[in-house]
């Protein structure tokens, strides 16, 4: 079974054809970066004409790099929220006039959901119920998820999502947008334990907080000039920052992810979302999950960030359990999973 995903939730235009849930056929991502990169930041206005342009030639050389007719496809699954309202117009309603006059039948996929179908594309996805960990640049929560369909929100952040905290340093740090990539990067030339930034462990609860770390940060740089180590003799320069921020990042993820392990009683975690494809955070939970013994399941570099190949995934358990979205589907911002 061949379904069309489309994903234009953000900055990044991509539409992929995906067999029977698990296997990518195609996956077009048109990237927005060098257009946002000068502001620092995605502009929504920008990112939505920029969709306009994009969604024809990129839906056009996924189903011709998958080799595929409208005709072949069993439907078209289209994520309608959350993210940004204009860039989901555009992608929203380029599915349903295609499904309309190709007569392809259409489902509605949330783009939380994607990132956690992402860990089924190209492996074997884990066995029901499993933890999932959604980090990303909008969102930063943890799921309990019984069955397609079941989940349940166990914690999220209060303020600032994971990745928006990196995006966020970086600017202060002088390093762009987006900020995961460098910021990985540089922590990798870093000494972690040259400076000591706060971790909110928030122990009552499942919930996450970053905008502290973000101030301390800022607060640092602030008396601080900012250089690179070699400027500094050696330490406290932007690389030891860099690696310092990062080190309580993936200390509360991690940590946060064993006590929900502890209180649920499951032993398989999915870790999706942008920030998934940081090398610290995937050694660190790949480590947790050696010694406790728990199947930690992460999808590759490439779906870990924003792809339509997930919404496919997604669309195909949709489109087996007969949901249908109308001409009437509308793309929601704000749009929970729970
Ligand atoms: O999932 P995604 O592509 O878009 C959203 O749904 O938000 O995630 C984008 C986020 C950005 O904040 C970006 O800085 C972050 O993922 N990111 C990373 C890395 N690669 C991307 N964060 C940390 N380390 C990385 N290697
Ligand atoms: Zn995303």
């Amino acid at each position: 079974m061949l379904i069309l995903g489309i994903d234009t939730s953000c900055d990044d235009t991509s539409a992929s054809v995906v067999e029977d849930g698990t296997v990518i056929i195609s996956n077009i991502i048109s990237s927005q970066t060098e257009i946002h990169k000068k502001y620092g930041g995605i502009v929504p206005e920008l990112a939505s004409r920029r969709h306009i342009e994009m969604i024809w030639p990129v839906v056009d050389e996924a189903l011709k790099t998958a080799g595929a007719a409208f005709t072949d496809l069993s439907c078209l699954a289209v994520c309608n929220g959350p993210g940004l309202i204009g860039s989901l117009l555009v992608g929203c309603s380029f599915a349903k006039a295609l499904c309309y006059s190709k007569e392809i039948p259409l489902v509605a996929v949330n783009h939380l959901e994607g990132h956690i179908f992402s860990s089924f594309l190209d492996n074997p996805g884990p066995a029901f119920p499993f933890l999932a960990l959604i980090v990303s640049g909008g969102h930063t929560s943890l799921y309990r998820v019984d069955a397609f369909g079941q989940y349940k929100e166990l914690g999220r952040t209060r303020d600032d999502a994971a990745g928006e905290a990196y995006d966020k340093v970086s600017k202060l740090l002088g390093l762009g947008y987006p900020g995961g990539p460098v910021i990985d990067r540089l922590a990798g030339e870093g000494n972690p334990g040259e400076i000591v930034f706060p971790r909110a462990y928030l122990p009552e609860s499942l919930d996450f907080s970053f905008s502290g770390l973000k101030t301390a940060v800022l607060n640092f740089v602030k008396s601080n000039p900012l250089r690179p180590n070699r400027e500094k003799g050696g330490k406290g320069g932007v690389e030891d920052i860099a690696a310092a921020f990062q080190a309580s990042v993936v200390d509360v993820l991690v940590r946060k992810t064993e006590w929900t392990i502890k209180k649920e009683g499951i032993r398989r975690v999915v870790l999706s979302g942008g920030v998934a494809a940081n090398s610290a955070l995937r050694k660190r939970m790949k480590e947790m999950g050696d010694k406790r013994e728990v199947e930690i399941y992460m999808p590759s570099l490439s779906l870990c960030t924003d792809n339509a190949a997930m919404i496919a995934a997604a669309g195909y358990h949709h489109f087996k359990s007969g949901h249908r979205a109308g001409n009437g589907l509308n793309p929601v911002a704000y749009l929970p999973l729970s």
